[in-house]
């Protein structure tokens, strides 16, 4: 709450504040980034944003891509805004509040909560920790952004579904957790669409970005490490590149759309198998050195959908732009700063 306190006391304040732990190229490879990934927030009203869990994967692109297309953002890592501590998230949406009215901001103030408990397996045996964060987190932000008339977007997860599908996952269809994870962001859920239900929930999966650890930065470390990799197969759904899933966002906080459920992934589907040797293959690594195995063979503590493809017809029918292939946005990554992907 430290840097909380000193931010109230220097009054407006709508710098982006970059999160300390991005790599040092991480806002050029943003900036390099190829033309049609420019967020369409730029063509929107200007729209200031909170950002929690700023320093995560997707809350490290949210910030950048946020400075890149000239939003105002405010960005708090874990330390400085604990979204469990009520007192905590009162004080900064009080304060987000007054300043984007008090400055020369105009179009809307929203709150986009990318902090969250995404330990999957670990969340089995810690549940108390996981809907801490997954589930009172978002309550406290979805009740204090409807008092104070904030927009609210909250990131879910493909982990809400049981993963026994055979076609895309509507916004509307049953939801079904296997997992404590997807137990506490459906929790999270609720609690907001309760609490608020102005509120947008998007549901994302398979995230991987520059910043933090991810399956990209997995097989990288594994390609340079090991002759062969057993990846399992029958796990189907869409890698999504975080930043596009921020442009994504940003625009969707722009947009003056009524509040509800939509889901947003980068497009097409894969298996961790096809996405690991189409990592490979960037790397330009054999990717004949990766092999397929089942899940069976590769147990976990938390059980993992068999199928998570989500749709993205809510998405489009919103009027929002659709976030290209996943493949597509593998090889720009890759072709633009294929250094933040490869072992320090
Ligand atoms: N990663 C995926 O594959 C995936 C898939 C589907 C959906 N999602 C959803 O996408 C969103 C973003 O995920 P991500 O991949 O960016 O996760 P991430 O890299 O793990 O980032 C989450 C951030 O939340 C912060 N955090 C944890 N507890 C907090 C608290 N009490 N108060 C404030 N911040 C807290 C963490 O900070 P510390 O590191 O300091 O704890 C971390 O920086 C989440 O809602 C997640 O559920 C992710």
């Amino acid at each position: 709450m430290g840097l909380f306190s000193r931010r109230r006391e220097s009054g407006r304040n709508t710098e982006v504040i970059r999160p300390p732990h991005a790599p040092a190229q991480h806002a050029a490879f943003l900036a390099a980034l190829s033309k049609d990934f420019t967020a369409p927030g730029e063509s929107s009203a200007v729209t200031s944003v909170l950002i929690t869990g700023a320093h995560g994967q997707l809350g490290s692109d949210l910030v950048a891509v946020a400075a890149r297309t000239g939003i105002p953002a405010r960005a708090y890592g874990s330390r400085d805004l604990d979204v469990t501590d009520p007192e905590a998230v009162d004080g900064a949406l009080t304060e987000f509040a007054h300043t984007a009215t008090a400055d020369d901001v105009t179009g809307r103030a929203v709150v986009i909560n990318a902090a969250a408990y995404t330990a999957v397996d670990a969340a089995e045996a810690d549940p108390d920790a996981a809907y801490a964060v997954n589930a009172a987190g978002p309550t406290h932000l979805a009740q204090t952004a409807a008092r104070l008339g904030l927009g609210l977007i909250q990131v879910s997860t493909d982990y809400v579904f049981p993963g026994d599908g055979t076609r895309p996952y509507e916004i509307d269809d049953p939801t079904g957790p296997q997992s404590v994870y997807g137990a506490s962001k459906l929790a999270g859920e609720h609690a907001v669409q309760e609490a608020y239900p102005e509120a947008h929930i998007v549901r994302t999966a398979w995230v991987w970005g520059t910043v933090g650890g991810n399956f990209v930065k997995t097989m990288a470390k594994l390609e340079s490490a090991r002759p062969t990799l057993s990846v399992v197969d029958d796990q189907r759904g869409t890698p999504t590149f975080a930043a596009d899933l921020a442009a994504g966002l940003l625009e969707l906080a722009a947009a003056d759309l009524p509040g509800g459920v939509l889901h947003a992934t980068n497009a097409g589907e894969t298996t961790w198998f096809d996405f690991a040797r189409a990592i490979f293959t960037e790397l330009g690594a054999d990717p004949e050195r990766v092999q397929p195995i089942t899940t069976a063979e590769f147990p976990r503590p938390a059980p993992r959908p068999a199928y998570s493809v989500l749709s993205g017809a809510a998405w489009e029918a919103a009027g929002l732009t659709p976030l290209r292939d996943w493949r597509a946005a593998l090889a720009d990554a890759f072709a633009t700063a294929p250094e933040a992907f490869r072992p320090a």
